[in-house]
């Protein structure tokens, strides 16, 4: 044997790569469907569905499509789904949101119908989608966003949800304050059981920005003053922590893949279940790129999932989840 030529010795991690059959042994993560939400829109007055052009497969749901969707998500064996609404009328404190016939509302309530428990239900629960300025709160005379003001309709959103039959509501609009002004006024109606999902390090994030297609946002200017800051890490796990302290019973890091550090040290000390939402713009990319065929879009789906679940994630949601979760059965089978 030469002995100019270096050698590993013993020590070959390459052992434990040979074969499928050991790398599915030795495989740290692994995806499951029950672990993956499917976000969906559903806009009033649609009679067909409507498709978003920078997303391309997903849809504006009618309330009639809406609930095949959530059929579909059932029979995928998938954890939840998240629903957000487009309302036909927007004013200043976004009344849609907390009427009782608002498209939200109704949509949840068809979506319990239609699958009862068989997932956990769950809706966006800020204002950007009701407003006719497209901020996640409401206004003050000066045109800046009124955080305390905005905890009222935030609490009484979170009322409509949960009588319309919402399991979860997912609180994304980065108020102070949120989680427990929701959570108190929950237990006060006597909605103990419904639970709030925390978006407690959500990012003012470019990657939103097929998501405003997808709602018809009018928002001019950003949500710099609410959404946190790209640059911080720390900073996280102190909106984390509050979040936690006030009740949160899930916490969500978002988006996901830009922010894979945070997400990490999030899921190292939250005592909660930790999700992270693959947004929009992971989604765009990903389907352009494969669209030019530059990368195998498959591959590319899964990689990027299990990648955010390696970096700590519990649950993922994804608008691949229902294509995904059946390629999973397929490995399987
Ligand atoms: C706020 C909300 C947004 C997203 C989810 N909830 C938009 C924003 O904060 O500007 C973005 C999700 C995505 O990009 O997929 N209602």
């Amino acid at each position: 044997m030469p002995s100019d030529l270096p050698s590993p010795g013993r020590i070959r991690p390459r052992r434990t790569r040979t074969t499928p059959a050991m790398r599915r042994l030795v495989a740290q993560t692994h995806l499951d469907p029950a672990q993956l939400v499917l976000p969906l829109f559903v806009r009033e007055g649609l009679t067909e569905p409507r498709p978003i052009s920078s997303m391309p497969g997903v849809v504006q749901h009618s309330r009639e499509s809406l609930r095949r969707a959530v059929t579909e998500a059932a029979t995928a064996g998938l954890g939840g789904v998240m629903l957000f609404g487009i309302p036909e009328h927007r004013d200043a404190t976004g009344t849609q949101a907390t009427h009782p016939d608002g498209i939200l509302n109704v949509a949840l309530a068809d979506t319990v119908t239609e699958v009862g428990e068989a997932l956990v239900i769950q809706a966006d629960l800020c204002l950007d989608e009701f407003t006719d300025h497209g901020h996640c709160g409401v206004l003050t005379p000066s045109g800046a966003v009124d955080n305390d003001a905005t905890l009222v309709r935030y609490a009484d959103m979170a009322l409509a949800q949960a009588r319309a039959g919402a399991h979860l509501v997912g609180l994304s609009g980065m108020m102070d304050g949120q989680v427990g002004v929701v959570r108190d006024a929950l237990d006060g109606a006597g909605y103990l059981d419904v639970a709030v999902l925390a978006y407690a390090a959500k990012y003012a994030s470019a990657f939103y920005g097929p998501f405003r297609e997808a709602v018809e946002s009018t928002l001019v200017g950003d949500r710099r003053t609410y959404q946190m800051d790209p640059a911080n890490r720390r900073e996280a796990i102190r909106e984390v922590a509050i979040d936690i302290a006030e009740g949160a019973d899930i916490i969500m890091v978002k988006p996901a893949l830009a922010y894979l550090d945070v997400l990490a040290d999030v899921a190292a000390t939250s005592t909660v279940p930790v999700a992270a939402y693959q947004v929009s713009g992971e989604y765009a990319m990903i389907e352009a790129a494969a669209a030019n065929g530059w990368i195998d879009r498959r591959r590319a789906v899964m990689e990027s999932v299990l990648s955010i679940r390696r970096a700590g994630a519990d649950h993922v949601l994804t608008y691949w989840a229902v294509e995904l979760a059946g390629w999973l059965d397929e490995e399987i089978a």
